[in-house]
């Protein structure tokens, strides 16, 4: 079993977004069992809020509906899981700052597993869901593609079942 969770900063827009594309991703590949994947924010500033209604229709329009409540990332979810994916330098920052610069060996910007890493910036600010739709897919993509490559052993659990 695999762990993740995505971390933004509201858990509301990116982290939601990347949860559910990732379920849909891993189950796509008949890979569902092999993972536990979840999603919470740096801030709590959301939290108990619904997914932005820009994010889910968003996800809509990709037949991903989705309802998730935000909550605030704690320092127990970086012990629990394999893997802190986060979308972008402040929420790198801000992590560390939560672990006081430990465990950063599973902490990483969710794109920096693709060609081109860069930062999910923030659509609750540049207004474009359509832009951090697709750089999550990229990063969730070539995620698995690592998982995949570097951790096969741990993909197997589904096969057994
Ligand atoms: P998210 O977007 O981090 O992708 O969920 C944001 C949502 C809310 C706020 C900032 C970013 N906010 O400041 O309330």
């Amino acid at each position: 079993m695999i762990n993740v969770i995505f971390v933004c900063l509201g858990n509301i827009c990116r982290s939601p977004m990347a949860e559910i594309m990732f379920k849909s991703i891993v189950q796509e590949r008949g890979l569902a069992l092999s993972f536990n994947i979840t999603s919470a924010g740096t801030s709590d500033c959301e939290e108990g809020n619904p997914v932005y209604p820009p994010a889910r229709r968003m996800l809509e329009k990709h037949g991903l509906p989705y309802e998730h409540i935000a909550r605030q990332l704690t320092k127990r979810d970086i012990i629990n899981n394999d893997y802190i994916l986060v979308m972008d330098s402040e929420n790198l920052f801000d992590v560390l700052r939560l672990t006081s610069g430990q465990y950063s060996e599973k902490i990483f910007k969710l794109c920096s597993f693709t060609s081109n890493p860069r930062d999910v910036a923030d659509p609750w600010i540049t207004g474009k869901f359509d832009i951090a739709y697709s750089d999550i897919l990229d990063g969730c993509e070539c995620f698995l593609e690592y998982l995949m490559r570097e951790k096969a052993d741990m993909l197997s659990y589904d096969k057994r079942h």
